[in-house]
């Protein structure tokens, strides 16, 4: 698996840092409000675990899986929602946690779900932002890195479904991705 790895871009160090950064701001702004934490799977479910240990309110874990159609789904508002949350979110306050936002889609089509649910108050973070691929302008509330627009996998990020097990977030070799993984 690890020969597969071009470079480590974020080390597993950088993640830990910057996941108690994330967690103190996020902190700071919900003042001990009680929140409702989106985990949008599968990318997010490492950070999203490592992150809201470090929370100091009351957390509610909540799982969704959910499949956007490029700017279809923008358009109609539609997402392909293949787990949905339990709860009922109406006067809620919802934290999305997400792994990476590339073009932005499936997020802007997330909020404005949730929004029609009925939150109190929606706010996004990130692990990762790819500004350069928007489609559609988003921008999270808490971003973890922004990185360049390469391949990035481990830490929750796949490649056909692998490479999620790897404790640092780094690009792939060109030829694992062009040649569907063959040597
Ligand atoms: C990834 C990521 C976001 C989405 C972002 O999920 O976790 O949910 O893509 O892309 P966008 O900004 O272009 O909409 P993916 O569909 O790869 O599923 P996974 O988390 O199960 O790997």
């Amino acid at each position: 698996m690890t020969n597969d790895i071009e470079r480590i871009l974020i080390t597993e160090e950088q993640i830990y840092k910057r996941v108690r950064e994330l967690a103190c701001d996020i902190n700071d702004y919900y003042g001990g409000k009680p929140i409702v934490a989106v985990f949008v799977l599968k990318g997010s479910a490492f950070f999203a675990s490592d992150l809201i240990r470090w929370l100091n309110m009351d957390v509610t874990m909540e799982f969704m899986s959910v499949s956007s159609y490029g700017m279809e789904s923008v358009s109609s508002g539609k997402l392909t929602i293949k787990r949905d949350i339990d709860t009922d979110i109406m006067g809620k306050h919802v934290l999305i946690i997400e792994d990476i936002i590339d073009t932005g889609i499936t997020l802007s089509t997330l909020e404005r779900l949730f929004r029609q649910r009925g939150a109190a108050d929606i706010k996004v973070v990130t692990m990762l932002s790819k500004p350069s691929r928007r489609i559609v302008p988003f921008a999270a509330d808490f971003t973890g890195f922004e990185v360049p627009d390469e391949f990035v996998v481990g830490y929750g990020l796949d490649y056909a479904d692998k490479y999620r097990n790897l404790p640092y977030i780094a690009s792939l070799k060109r030829h694992i991705y062009e040649n569907n993984g063959e040597e």
